[in-house]
């Protein structure tokens, strides 16, 4: 009776943290801290508030699924500012479609592009392992076989391109590619993005590259997919990218992201939302429109996890496996064993950290994140500090 795709996952990564510290009792006078989920704990921009309020008289109306000219110019705007592209490059009416979040997009993205077959064989979703669970979960229930691509300390966290088939990338119909990256912070640089579209193009898969935490930086602003598109001439063939404004603006609850990239490939995305997309609601999308325009307040929130970052520092030094990411918030820490970190960090101190194992499937070699435990530094600083503190002092 149901759909049976998805029982091939390991299992949704927060249902299995919630298995595993139900049956542990924190201590009695400990606040619980959640620093398992990357859910951003800042205050939400007063632009925002006022944008939303400003707009409540549009409750009352349908949105349209490809978005308000205004929104789809403001994405624009920023991406032809934010990654240094030709002012025609980004084609508003045909370069990009809202999303009710980033993550839902990743989904819809693998029903629009997934075929039945491709050149005769079973389609193939390449993704890194770890990974973001919608990419696993995306490529289960468009049918896919799931193309797990390893990533390692030694190829920088990235997917090895080197360890790809080329006859399985025939097969490939989508390639989802995190960027920072979800858990590890890495930023793939121009060459990596180059090389990755050249075999998107050869090989007639659709390059999809989710840079959510990309405007989550401390030191350069990371590069982008659509740099290295410039770089190669300009096209947007066979590439798409995805942005959300739940980590730069600290809105998760509003619900609001956007897919920007081959026109083709937007269509289709917009095709299946006509069928099955909720529709960002008008007065989000106005707030949308007016939080892409404005960058004062995204400084202020990369000042807050800069912060955050030098704590983690101070308190962690060079002690398991501690570095600095390259983007977004989170500490990827090799604890030895992350199932046992997390549990005795939830047991001794009320801290709800994740597993690195149930951000990764098991692979030849292993699970690769079973040695890591992902500490989200989601938290005001004084907060993160006190975290930090009784992490190091448990794990220690
Ligand atoms: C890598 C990655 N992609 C996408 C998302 C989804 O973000 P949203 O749907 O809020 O835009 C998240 C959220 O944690 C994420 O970590």
């Amino acid at each position: 009776m149901l759909n049976d795709r998805p029982d091939r996952l390991g299992g949704y990564p927060f249902h299995r943290l919630t298995r595993l510290l139900s049956a542990i009792e924190p201590p009695a006078g400990l606040a619980p801290l959640v620093m398992s989920v990357g859910e951003p704990q800042l205050p939400v921009p007063a632009l925002a508030i006022e944008t939303l309020h400003r707009n409540d008289a549009l409750w009352n109306k349908y949105p349209p699924m490809a978005g308000t000219p205004e929104l789809r110019e403001a994405i624009a705007g920023w991406l032809t500012r934010r990654y240094h592209l030709p002012a025609t490059m980004i084609d508003p009416a045909r370069h990009v479609a809202p999303l009710v979040g980033t993550r839902e997009g990743l989904m819809q993205l693998a029903l629009a592009v997934v075929p039945t077959q491709k050149n005769g064989k079973p389609p193939r979703v390449c993704l890194p392992n770890p990974f973001y669970h919608v990419y696993a979960g995306a490529a289960a229930y468009s049918g896919a076989e799931l193309g797990l691509v390893p990533t390692s300390r030694s190829t920088g966290f990235l997917p090895d391109l080197d360890a790809l088939d080329a006859k399985l990338l025939d097969q490939t119909a989508l390639f989802y590619l995190c960027s920072p990256s979800n858990p590890q912070g890495t930023v793939a640089d121009i060459a990596y993005f180059k090389r990755l579209i050249g075999l998107a193009r050869t090989h007639d898969f659709v390059l999809a590259v989710d840079e959510c935490y990309a405007e989550i930086y401390d030191g350069a602003a990371p590069i982008g997919a659509l740099e290295a598109c410039r770089e190669l001439g300009g096209s947007l063939d066979h590439v798409v990218v995805l942005h959300s404004l739940s980590k730069r603006s600290s809105v998760p609850g509003l619900r609001s992201g956007f897919a920007a990239g081959d026109a083709d490939v937007i269509k289709a995305l917009l095709r299946v939302m006509d069928y099955g997309g909720g529709g960002m609601p008008l007065p989000v999308q106005a707030t949308a429109t007016a939080l892409w325009q404005d960058e004062a307040h995204v400084e202020a929130v990369r000042q807050v996890y800069a912060e955050n970052f030098r704590i983690a520092e101070r308190i962690l030094g060079n002690r398991f496996g501690f570095y600095r990411p390259a983007g977004g918030f989170f500490l990827w820490l090799d604890v030895g064993d992350g199932v046992e970190a997390a549990a005795s960090l939830w047991r001794e101190g009320a801290v709800r950290t994740l597993p690195g194992a149930y951000l990764a499937e098991d692979a030849p070699g292993g699970n690769p994140g079973a040695a890591y435990l992902r500490v989200a530094l989601v938290h005001p600083p004084e907060t993160t500090e006190t975290g930090l503190r009784r992490l190091a002092q448990i794990l220690s």
